[in-house]
């Protein structure tokens, strides 16, 4: 893939009306300085979608999708970031350098576009395996599962043959380094056994980003045997919370739903069955990053997962992560089989439409599950249970919503609807209840910036807001600017673009389009772009959007030290340590003044 300079990409960039370029796929019109329309990225009925001729950025009020002219024909058109370059250049009728790759631009070419070409030359060895006589082991195991050729096909599925290190061997060959290949997760070294391949005698399931492009493996032995799935540890282009498996697939589906599965066999049948909006959080607990990807597409949010205590478990997190996004998420009943693949198999398609059309709301989900706790024979467990309800009730801060699910909560369970009301009513006016929930929720609405973070997102939180504040008024840098430097910001996207923005606030006001430019990877830029689309609402008064600036600043100095003495482990000495106190202390001091 050729490589072009920053320069000229920013110069195709500036060559680039966005006005006009998204009004050949939107139909777009003025109102005041912006332009509006419909969002081509999610559903709606009313232009949310708006594109600004000062910023030469769009962005969706509804779905909150945003980038430059880049990120919109990488979204829109599926192209990668080299072809829309190519695109644009085109159009604008400038010149690209041409010719083989120099030395130079090689090396300058980003190692994650490494890992990525590494993992992509991995699956087609898998792939071509796969359909191999010696292969043959694991392309009858998927047949065994009743998988087709054209499911195996679309899903790039594969096998790793049963040498120690046949993949190294050949990826070597093609120019790649054991530094590179272990980076890339499909090596590991062992000082007694030295180099080996991470997976063999599996069958293969690519995972790939939300762009299609390879980033991970997950390998099932065929049978018995532990662990049953292996998959590629985290790397520097894959962060299992941020990816989910068949998005690449399920984004291009025209249903107006998502099918959220527990796995990727699921994920697979439910494709082959018809339904091809179905994708899986990667065998771990779905996250909040995995549920903002999916608020972008803004889309229903329907959970098949297993029908067994630990699924149920699973679904209830789920469902409240998908609260606090600002995401309603429903179940999908696939009693008496435990998944989805186990119930196409035995009652097919149809009967599984049906189970989707049926999906049950997951407040009420909860709710059911939580009256299994409770024993109705007493009169005082009923009353925990009604109270229970009760509080959770408080959520719905909107009174036609809420009055909507007591209605339904005490049609259900026989509790008289005035009473739980009244109980409902009584325990928001006292405030008693954790309104956590609710506050996150209503926060969600404003951006993801303003959710309840996951705490071990909080530091990235306070450094995406810090940007955010500055980004809305870039006065304030000069405030801060001896104070902060780009080295504080230790969330390797949020770097980038901190880097960039102190330097363009320099000599002036950051540049949001060509921040994003940086960024090659859709779901980079959009990171990145999120940065300069937050409203900072929830702070009211003048007075106290001081105060949280000051706070904000703070807690990002404060995570950087906690993060450098992670970092260094026990090593950091106690003169560092008194250092970074006495700065803080001072921090602290200058920030009040
Ligand atoms: N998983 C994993 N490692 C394991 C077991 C499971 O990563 N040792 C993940 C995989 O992504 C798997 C998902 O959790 O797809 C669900 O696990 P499970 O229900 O056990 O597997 P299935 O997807 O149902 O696979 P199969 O039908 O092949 O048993
Ligand atoms: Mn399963």
């Amino acid at each position: 893939m050729p490589f072009y300079s920053d320069e000229i990409i920013e110069q195709v960039r500036q060559s680039t009306d966005i006005v006009q370029l998204i009004s050949g796929y939107v139909n777009l019109k003025r109102k005041g300085s912006k332009f509006f329309g419909l969002c081509p990225f999610h559903n709606e009925k009313t232009g949310s979608f708006s594109v600004s001729d000062d910023t030469q950025m769009y962005y969706c009020f509804g779905c909150h999708a945003t980038g430059n002219c880049y990120t919109f024909l990488m979204k829109h058109e599926n192209m990668n970031f080299v072809e829309a370059v190519q695109f644009l250049a085109e159009k604008a009728g400038i010149r690209l350098p041409e010719g083989n790759e120099s030395a130079e631009a090689k090396r300058a070419r980003s190692r994650r576009e490494r890992l990525y070409e590494a993992n992509t030359e991995a699956a087609k060895y898998f792939y071509k395996a796969l359909r191999s006589p010696q292969g043959e082991i694991g392309y009858e195991y998927f047949r065994k599962r009743e998988l087709s050729d054209e499911t195996m096909r679309s899903f790039g599925l594969g096998y790793s043959l049963q040498y120690k290190d046949d993949l190294t061997k050949y990826l070597q060959k093609k120019g790649f380094t054991i530094d590179e290949l272990c980076a890339a997760g499909l090596s590991s070294y062992n000082e007694k056994y030295g180099v080996s391949d991470k997976f063999y005698n599996r069958v293969m399931f690519p995972i790939m980003n939300g762009s299609g492009k390879v980033i991970a493996f997950g390998g099932r032995v065929m049978g018995e045997g532990e662990p049953k799935y292996l998959n590629t540890s985290e790397t520097e282009i894959f962060e299992k919370r941020k990816n989910l498996f068949g998005l690449n697939l399920a984004r291009s589906s025209r249903a107006d739903n998502f099918i959220l599965c527990e796995g990727y066999m699921d994920v697979i049948s439910l494709h082959q069955a018809g339904f091809t909006q179905a994708m899986a959080s990667l065998g771990t607990a779905f996250t909040m990053d995995q549920a903002m990807i999916l608020k972008r597409f803004g889309r229903d949010v329907l959970l098949a997962y297993d029908s067994d205590t630990a699924g149920v478990n699973a679904a209830l997190k789920a469902i409240s992560i998908l609260r606090t996004c600002g995401l309603n998420g429903r179940v999908i009943n696939m009693q008496p089989y435990k998944d989805p693949d186990e119930f196409i198999k035995n009652l097919g398609a149809e009967e599984y439409r049906k189970r989707l059309d049926n999906a049950e709301n997951g407040f009420l989900f909860e709710v059911r599950i939580l009256r299994k706790n409770y024993d109705f024979s007493d009169p005082a467990k009923k009353t925990d249970f009604y109270n229970e309800v009760a509080k959770k009730l408080c959520i719905f801060e909107e009174e036609l919503e809420r009055e909507n699910y007591i209605d339904a909560v005490s049609a259900e369970y026989g509790i008289p609807g005035d009473a739980l009301k009244k109980q409902v009513i009584s325990l928001v006016l006292r405030g008693g209840v954790k309104l956590s929930d609710t506050k996150a929720r209503a926060d969600a609405g404003a951006g993801y910036q303003a959710a309840k973070p996951e705490s071990d997102d909080s530091d990235k939180y306070a450094q995406r807001v810090l940007l955010t504040y500055l980004a809305e008024e870039p006065k304030r840098y000069e405030g801060i600017k001896d104070l902060i430097d780009a080295q504080d910001f230790t969330d390797p996207i949020y770097h980038k673009v901190s880097e960039r923005m102190f330097s363009d606030m320099e000599g002036g006001v950051p540049n949001p389009a060509s921040i994003i430019n940086m960024f090659e990877d859709a779901d980079e830029q959009q990171t990145a772009a999120e940065v300069f689309h937050t409203k900072l609402d929830a702070i009211v008064t003048d007075e106290e959007k001081e105060k949280a600036f000051r706070d904000i600043v703070l807690k990002v100095k404060q995570e950087r030290f906690d993060h450098d003495a992670k970092t260094a482990g026990g090593k950091m000495s106690l003169d560092e340590k008194l250092k970074q106190k006495r700065m803080m202390e001072e921090l602290r001091k200058r920030m009040l003044s």
